[in-house]
């Protein structure tokens, strides 16, 4: 605790020194307009508590690195004219405003609270530390929408496509270790603009009911850190249930280099093993305790390249699919285990994409894990590493889908193939998180071709990526019979595995796994103080599938929804389902809670009874 205490005070004194240089160092004089958090149309709890040195935890816990500089902080920004500025990046000057990093330039925490931000500027400085001489120097972005080009003293040092991933610049070759060092980072982020088809989500630049603000630029952390020459530069790690650990360790370096792996249990190592970089290898842990929601056991990893050490995590489970009394079924450890989650679709008034603290983000976890849930649907957007280690540790599985193309009539196939690239990325960045349980490629049809049925193919694709989770080919709409499940959306009733459905779902297909993958959606106005106080979104309120004259009504059509549904687990094929939607978002006002956290719209005891009903029926079907 103490070092760690040593470190931090370490870190908020370099930067300070890093940004006070910055000013020294600059030639012209220019104002930047300092930071503030902008009043957004509503606020949280934990909006002021941000101030200027957002997410301080180190940001991958899959991947630690101890030698680490976080970034995070006040930054300078400014819009750029086009997709031309790139060419002209403006070195070594003073931008227009100070903003917050990680945020979205759309949000009130950003100090922008920008209505368009298309092309942007963001500049900062820093030092190297003095231990990191002769060492490579990473830059890391937790994920930036939507195209990042990055400067490093003057010079292009890397280019990312794709707003919600990962990714590294080796900076070695662009840094001075004894003087600042600016970075300038040009983004360009057209989400639904004109002609642009690109994985969105529920971003749109003109917001209507279900679809909300955008978020563009850095939304999530930036951190450099040091590494040898040759160093990891992804770990593919899974345990299953009977101790197998299969790895992958990449390296930086194509020649094949000695890798080392333990498994700790409360610092002991229980188990390790040799192999070779870029080549899979597996081993076995006797005995361990397995990883299920109920008791979500994790042990501690330490992987060695050379000189490059690593600290990571793995849970011990196995996920796979089966016919439970001539019911498909999906199986965790081997046995059938219904899944209840919400649509969580992770937007915070005040940040946007970006939770405002690590804090908020686990808060919305741990409001689904008292009431009994024992899963989330990720809806079409990918969260903070930070966010999937708090499924891993709370216990809470994850069915994550893709983030969606926009509503278009004729996708290109360049479009196609980006979405394509952006899928892998998705897969392979999240695949180690042992709360993952399956993959959502399309969602009610959207970017969905349907001249010819490319979720077959798709499906394939990410099973050869990940051959250990389930796929989830299309939730909702356009079932041709791809996947792992049978997923039906209806509102506000469900229709989970039953011989009755609504178009344009499709007749329950027995040879699958039944799943209502959204229902309920239930919405009961509030007043002003706690809604996103924007005239258009208030406007589409009564869009919303079904609204209730107050909280009385909201909990008894919700215990009706949930009766029902329990019917159908007893009755029919039903193995789980999606109840739309942890908190309001805008203009939708359906959540267990509102957009602000502040309403808790559920009666919690009869929310329990109602969840723990629907598991004593699925154990009781089973038999
Ligand atoms: C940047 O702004 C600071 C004051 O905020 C000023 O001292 C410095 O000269 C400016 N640098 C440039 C390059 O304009
Ligand atoms: C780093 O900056 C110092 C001071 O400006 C300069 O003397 C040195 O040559 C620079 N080193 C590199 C590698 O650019
Ligand atoms: C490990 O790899 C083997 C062979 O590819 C595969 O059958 C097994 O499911 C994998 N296990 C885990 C835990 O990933
Ligand atoms: C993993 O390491 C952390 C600290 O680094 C410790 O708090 C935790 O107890 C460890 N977990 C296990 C299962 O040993
Ligand atoms: C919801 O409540 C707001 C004020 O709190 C009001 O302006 C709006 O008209 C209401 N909408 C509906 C559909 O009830
Ligand atoms: C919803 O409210 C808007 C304005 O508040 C109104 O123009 C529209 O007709 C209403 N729609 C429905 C379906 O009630």
């Amino acid at each position: 605790m103490l070092w760690l205490c040593t470190w931090f005070i370490l870190l908020l004194t370099s930067q300070s020194l890093a940004r006070g240089l910055g000013d020294t160092s600059s030639l012209a004089s220019r104002r930047t307009a300092p930071y503030a958090v902008q009043q957004p149309p509503l606020t949280t709890d934990w909006t002021e508590q941000v101030g200027t040195n957002p997410w301080p935890e180190y940001p991958r816990p899959q991947r630690q690195r101890s030698e680490w500089k976080n970034l995070n902080g006040i930054w300078q920004y400014q819009a750029a004219a086009s997709l031309d500025a790139v060419k002209s990046p403006p070195f070594g000057q003073n931008l227009t405003a100070e903003v917050l990093i990680p945020s979205c330039l759309e949000s009130g925490l950003s100090g922008i609270q920008a209505t368009s931000a298309v092309y942007s500027w963001f500049r900062t400085t820093f030092t190297i530390p003095n231990a990191w001489r002769a060492q490579n120097v990473l830059l890391n972005f937790g994920a930036v929408d939507y195209e990042a080009t990055v400067f490093v003293n003057g010079q292009q040092a890397g280019f990312h496509r794709g707003g919600y991933f990962a990714f590294t610049v080796d900076i070695t070759s662009f840094i001075n270790a004894t003087t600042n060092n600016e970075l300038l980072v040009y983004v360009h982020d057209p989400t639904d603009r004109g002609n642009y088809v690109i994985p969105i989500g529920k971003q749109r630049l003109v917001p209507s009911h279900i679809f909300y603000t955008p978020c563009s630029g850095i939304w999530q952390s930036v951190w450099i850190e040091s590494a040898p020459a040759n160093y990891i530069t992804q770990l593919d790690l899974s345990g299953d249930m009977y101790g197998q650990v299969n790895v992958t360790v990449h390296s930086a370096s194509e020649h094949s280099t000695a890798v080392q792996i333990a498994i700790l249990e409360d610092d002991s190592v229980i188990a390790c093993a040799d192999g070779t970089s870029n080549q899979p290898f597996q081993f076995h842990v006797p005995d361990p305790n397995l990883w299920s929601p109920e008791s979500p056991d994790l042990y501690n990893v330490t992987v060695t390249l050379g000189e490059d050490m690593v600290s990571s995590y793995l849970g011990f489970r196995t996920i796979s699919r089966g016919e439970v009394n001539g019911i498909q079924r999906p199986l965790l450890n081997g046995e059938f285990t219904f899944l209840f989650g919400t649509l969580d679709q992770g937007y915070w008034p005040d940040g946007l994409y970006s939770p405002p603290t690590r804090e908020a983000m686990e808060y919305d976890l741990r409001v689904l894990k008292d009431l009994g849930f024992n899963m989330v649907r990720k809806h079409i957007k990918v969260e903070p590493a930070l966010y999937y280690r708090a499924c891993d540790e709370l216990g809470l599985l994850v069915i994550q889908d893709m983030p969606s193309l926009r509503l278009v009539e004729n996708i290109q196939e360049s479009q196609q193939q980006e979405f394509v690239r952006q899928l892998d990325l998705m897969v392979n960045q999240l695949k180690n998180y042992p709360s993952i349980l399956g993959w959502i490629i399309y969602n009610e049809g959207w970017g969905q071709i349907t001249s010819y049925y490319p979720e077959f193919a798709l499906t394939e694709r990410v099973r050869q990526l990940d051959p250990t989770r389930l796929v989830d080919s299309t939730s909702g709409w356009h079932d041709h019979g791809a996947g792992d499940f049978h997923d039906n959306h209806h509102y506000a009733n469900p229709q989970c595995g039953t011989p009755f459905y609504s178009t344009p779902s499709t007749p329950y297909d027995p040879s699958r796994i039944a799943i209502q993958g959204e229902f309920g959606g239930v919405g009961h106005n509030l007043s002003i103080e706690h809604l996103w106080n924007n005239q258009a979104a208030i406007n589409t309120i009564n869009q919303t599938y079904e609204m209730d004259a107050d909280l009385d009504a909201w909990n008894a059509r919700g215990h009706m929804l949930l009766t029902e549904l329990q019917d159908q687990v007893r009755q029919y094929a039903c193995s789980g389902a999606v109840w739309t939607q942890t908190t309001d978002v805008e203009g939708e006002v359906n959540g267990l809670m509102s957009y602000d956290r502040r309403v808790k719209r559920v009666d919690v005891q009869q929310w329990r009874d109602d969840i723990q009903g629907l598991f004593e029926a699925a154990a009781e079907r089973v038999g």
